[in-house]
């Protein structure tokens, strides 16, 4: 071509000079890639043994745990992550899925650290639907908000009032309740195990007591269940017998495990009890949801959480609820095991008839330091491994930021406090901070006034954040 011909005696030093040093360059580049690459790899890999170490540690810790609390079953390790929870051979696996002909398996497999860094954020948790979680969420009030009530008519909060219509009389400004409010709590499931012990006492010595659906509480149970009663998880279903549930308690607190309705808030306007809806995810693995639920909503406000009349006994065979005849669908051994790691991870203490004559004594448990230090580990291996950044603290997995000033921007219509104002409730949801425990002001001075709430349907570890300016 002929302006090619022309420019090459010209060009052709420079060309030749410009070729050179970008070979120089090159090279430099690559040497630079490689040596930096180089302490990356060899930083990387000092930092993965640090933290191998310390889980596999923790591993044989959980490991020990389960051989002296686990009633025969064992811990065998896989990695430093992963186990498998054995019970003995010829465990008599009781439960028998009719649909896909077999019986419940002997062996399941668990990551301890996704475990531990699931359950160690819930202590750290809102974990009941309020106005600033729905205000801050990006799809809050379309889509969200929407999932949470049922005969809506709709897919999606089109006509945002109606929405607001339906879960005004539930919905909070903020949260009522906050991480480490109590000390101790009981979570009491419905086990016609339970008839078997007398925990009653022990239960009503706990600062709060959670409970389940429609269990009854009175003087024919109460040597066994206990009389106190703060918290309820509740069906949906249950709005047809709230009366017969709440049985003359005008103080117990009601949440609904998933979606509330008309009918549901025309029976909550004739109560003087605070309702809430939960606010959680949905675990797909592990043991069966509901019990899981009273966990999470317990651990969110409580350092110890103790666990009653949930089905733990390898070879139990009666499945009933200590107040009513036996129905099918449990599946023990799961849920057995899943307990039983939890119990290792410092997350619950278990009670059950097999242990009940046992001396109470935890320190098979890994404690707290121990704990934490396993969840550091957990979180900069896993950080590495997705290659994400920065914060290890609490606000690490903080997917979206909002704030709220002492008199809004929580949106909408009126606090459910004013739709409640002439109900006499006065039990720890409307204490002012400075009436918490003093544990939970700390927390909530070192949390810089900060609400974590999970995201909800989006990924395990996404959080919602919301930070309160005064
Ligand atoms: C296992 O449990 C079932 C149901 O209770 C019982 O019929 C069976 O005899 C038990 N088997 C053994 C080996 O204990
Ligand atoms: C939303 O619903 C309310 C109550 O049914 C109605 O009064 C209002 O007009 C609706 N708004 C829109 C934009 O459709
Ligand atoms: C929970 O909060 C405490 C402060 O009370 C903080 O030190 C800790 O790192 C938090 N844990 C998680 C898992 O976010
Ligand atoms: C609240 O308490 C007052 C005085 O004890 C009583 O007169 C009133 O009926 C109570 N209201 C409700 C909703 O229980």
């Amino acid at each position: 071509m002929r302006t090619a011909k022309t420019s090459v005696p010209i060009r052709r030093p420079a060309a030749v000079f410009v070729l050179l040093l970008a070979a120089l360059v090159f090279a430099a580049i690559v040497v630079a890639i490689q040596s930096s690459s180089f302490f990356i790899g060899s930083r990387k890999s000092l930092i993965d043994s640090e933290e191998i170490r310390i889980l596999s540690d923790f591993q044989s810790r959980v490991q020990q745990c389960v051989a002296s609390r686990g009633l025969g079953l064992t811990a065998d390790i896989i990695d430093h992550c992963k186990l498998v929870l054995k019970f003995p051979e010829g465990t008599n696996s009781t439960w028998y899925n009719a649909q896909f002909k077999i019986f419940e398996p002997l062996e399941y497999k668990y990551d301890v650290c996704e475990a531990i860094l699931l359950w160690e954020q819930y202590r750290n948790m809102t974990t009941v639907l309020t106005r600033e979680y729905l205000d801050v969420r990006p799809d809050g009030w379309l889509d969200y908000a929407a999932k949470r009530i049922a005969q809506l008519g709709a897919d999606k909060c089109y006509n945002r009032s109606i929405c607001e219509e339906h879960l005004n009389l539930i919905l909070p400004a903020k949260p009522p309740f906050h991480p480490q409010q109590f000390r101790t709590c009981a979570v009491v499931g419905n086990s016609g195990d339970l008839l078997k012990t007398e925990f009653g006492l022990e239960i009503d010595g706990h600062d709060a007591v959670f409970r389940d659906n429609e269990a009854p509480v009175n003087e024919k149970y109460a040597k066994h269940v206990g009389l106190k009663r703060d918290f309820r998880l509740v069906v949906r279903g249950a709005a047809r017998n709230m009366v017969a549930i709440l049985d003359g308690s005008s103080d117990e607190v009601l949440i609904i495990k998933s979606v509330t309705h008309r009918d549901f808030n025309a029976k909550i306007k004739e109560l003087p009890n605070p309702v809430y809806l939960f606010q959680g995810i949905v675990l797909r693995r592990g043991a069966k949801g509901t019990g899981m639920k009273s966990i999470e909503l317990a651990l969110s406000m409580c350092d110890i959480v103790d666990i009653y009349g949930f089905t733990v006994d390898p070879g139990y065979t009666e499945w009933t609820r200590y107040f009513s005849t036996p129905r099918k669908g449990h599946n023990p051994l799961q849920g057995r095991a899943y307990y039983q790691l939890l119990e290792c991870l410092g997350v619950i203490r278990i009670h059950s008839p097999m242990r009940a004559r046992r001396k109470q004594d935890w320190s098979d448990v890994p404690g707290k330091e121990i704990i934490t230090s396993a969840h550091m580990a957990a979180l900069r291996l896993k950080r590495e491994k997705t290659g994400q950044e920065g914060d290890l603290g609490p606000f690490g997995n903080c997917k979206v930021w909002g704030t709220v000033d002492r008199d809004g921007p929580v949106s909408g219509s009126p606090d459910m406090a004013d739709a409640r104002s002439k109900s006499n409730y006065s039990k720890w949801e409307l204490l002012p901070h400075e009436s918490l425990r003093k544990e939970a002001q700390k927390h909530y001075a070192q949390m810089g006034r900060v609400s974590l709430y999970k995201m909800d349907g989006n990924k395990l570890d996404d959080l919602v954040c919301v930070r309160h300016s005064f």
